[in-house]
């Protein structure tokens, strides 16, 4: 599976198009062409219909502790500010990120170790001048390094702002110095220690130095960077009317739950889903669509009896990571990750990632499509009586120098009373939280694959096809006259007006048919339907399954509901 394929065909058939392109794109933005819209709408629908409109309230589901309720809510982008303080976001909501003093980009500080590695300029010097021994350390070639340095097409075009290229005499002097020191030291100079001498213009001044991923500069010491989008609610633009595009939809949901439970006859266990927007200024936004600036997410927040919290941690954990696999992601590219207990807030009994081996990612590496964590009554706390401190031992309201809550709550009783047993207690929460754009991409990438097919004159041909489970396909069915002529064209186009009424399909008569063929397999049209002679005789089409290949003859009038049939779900 290559990366670079699936970006292209993306672009190509019109799955996703990088935001603003014709004024040169904004970085972190994308926007859903003709199929990725399709595609990306059944992703989210597969999504609630199987969290909250087909979830059988009435049984207890297997691995569930009991039956339970789900339903939805869809609540604003810009919330009270106030709700990002409790919430926790305002505080502590931030990434480091480091600035390169040449060429002013920003960096995150955690992405610089591999974004180094993939980083072109990295790449060509260590190929020029060092030679890596098998424990890590490396053999520096300083002549290399030097001629490197100067060459136009290697250091000047690739790393412009590496202390190396800028000034090659002075960089590599503290290195030649260093050694005449302690001549032991090649032996110990690791990669990141190598990097950091070429990066040093002026070691005695400035200590070392780390380069810029970008162009090699230096970079400044890491500074908290707050993720949340500013803007500002009314027409004066005080600081008071300072609002944030929100981070997440969780804390839409928290806050509406005592609307949720006082306006309905919902009773605990209850799930509550939203699906929306949620804005991040990410700082280094990156491979293709999993970290942009503008996402959705897939939230639900399911409140319960702090006793069985844990119970249903584990529901939710298996669930969630059923849902891919029914999807078809369901290979050794898929894994549940268990935080370590090190990793967990102390009021957290447990949380885990559900991850994909993206093409994009070094072998052995996974991305995160979905966290499902326990909360405990931490949110619904921190809203009612003010942020808590998450260090607190118990849970305890985070204080100000004034000695009053750092971050007011709203003073609203947020507990629930059960009414059969008349106990009153603040519900915990688990929360599962997907990425409708990383589902997305992983469906995309899961699906991509090319196999033999033969072409329209029998031939064996490289195929390249996305096999999407058809819930998820953007198009569902092809409807084809086999010639444009002898009344095939009519019958195809009721057949397609038929099946249009329920499913997104279409509907081609151009080319040969083995080329229309290929160009629903590489959009992952499940089923192609084609009229052709004997149709016209015995009212019989061919419908062609994508994957095997295989065509089979069926009634005309069946199209629809053997099209229902098939896509299920
Ligand atoms: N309410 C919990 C929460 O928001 P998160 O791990 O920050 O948790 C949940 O986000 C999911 O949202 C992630 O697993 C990922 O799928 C998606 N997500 C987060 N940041 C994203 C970004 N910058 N671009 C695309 N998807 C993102």
């Amino acid at each position: 599976m290559n990366m670079e394929s699936i970006v292209s065909l993306c672009k190509r058939r019109g799955f996703l198009f990088q935001a603003s392109e014709i004024y040169g794109g904004l970085n972190g933005f994308w926007d859903y062409g003709p199929l990725g819209v399709e595609l990306k709408r059944n992703v989210k629908e597969a999504w609630w219909q199987d969290m909250v409109q087909r979830h059988d309230d009435l049984s207890q589901l297997p691995g569930s502790p009991s039956p339970f309720s789900m339903t939805g809510i869809d609540s604003t982008i810009i919330q009270h500010p106030q709700i990002w303080k409790c919430s926790g976001h305002y505080d502590l909501f931030c990434d480091h990120m480091q600035t390169c003093r040449q060429c002013k980009k920003l960096v995150r500080s955690d992405h610089i170790p591999d974004m180094l590695r993939n980083a072109d300029w990295f790449q060509s010097f260590v190929e020029s001048c060092c030679i890596k021994r098998p424990d890590g350390t490396v053999e520096f070639l300083s002549p290399a390094a030097f001629d490197w340095a100067r060459a136009r097409k290697l250091g000047r075009r690739l790393a412009p702002g590496l202390a190396l290229v800028r000034n090659p005499e002075l960089t590599l002097s503290w290195l030649a110095e260093d050694l005449q020191n302690d001549p032991t030291l090649p032996s110990r100079l690791s990669m990141t220690e190598l990097l950091q001498y070429m990066a040093t213009l002026q070691k005695k001044q400035t200590g070392f130095q780390s380069p810029c991923p970008h162009c090699g500069g230096d970079l400044t010491d890491p500074r908290e960077f707050n993720l949340m989008f500013k803007t500002t609610v009314g027409a004066l633009g005080d600081e008071d009317d300072t609002a944030y595009l929100r981070p997440e939809t969780a804390q839409g949901i928290f806050v509406n739950f005592k609307n949720v439970i006082d306006s309905t006859r919902y009773r605990l266990p209850l799930g509550i889903a939203q699906v929306g927007k949620s804005f991040r200024n990410e700082i280094t936004p990156r491979n293709f669509t999993f970290r942009s600036r503008e996402f959705e997410q897939m939230e639900c927040e399911f409140f319960c009896h702090p006793d069985s919290s844990a119970e249903w941690y584990r529901y939710w954990r298996d669930r969630r990571m059923q849902w891919y696999r029914d999807l078809g992601i369901a290979g050794d590219r898929l894994r549940l990750r268990e935080h370590e207990p090190e990793e967990l807030s102390h009021y957290s009994t447990g949380t885990a990632d559900i991850e994909y081996a993206f093409p994009f990612l070094a072998d052995g590496e996974f991305g995160e499509l979905e966290g499902i964590a326990h909360r405990g009554d931490f949110d619904l706390r921190s809203h009612m009586e003010g942020k808590l401190d998450e260090k607190s031992r118990p849970l305890q309201v985070q204080l100000g120098p004034d000695g009053k809550p750092k971050w007011r709550g709203s003073g609203k009783d947020l507990s629930y009373r059960d009414d059969l047993t008349n106990e009153k207690y603040i519900p915990h929460v688990i929360e599962p939280s997907a990425g409708a754009d990383r589902a997305t991409l992983a469906f995309i990438c899961e699906a991509f694959s090319e196999d033999q097919a033969p072409d329209e004159d029998g031939k064996m041909q490289t195929r390249s096809v996305l096999k999407f489970h058809p819930r998820l396909a953007p198009v569902k069915a092809a409807v084809f006259p086999l010639v444009k002529k002898d009344g095939m064209p009519e019958m195809a186009k009721e057949i397609y007006l038929a099946l249009k009424k329920e499913f997104n399909v279409f509907y081609d008569e151009k080319a040969a048919v083995g080329r229309r063929y290929r160009r629903q397999d590489e959009i992952g049209t499940p089923y192609c339907i084609t009229v052709d002679g004997q149709s016209l005789t015995d009212g019989t089409v061919t419908i062609r399954d994508r994957d095997t290949l295989e065509q089979v003859r069926i009634k005309a009038d069946d199209c629809l509901a053997t099209v229902r049939q098939k896509i299920g779900g």
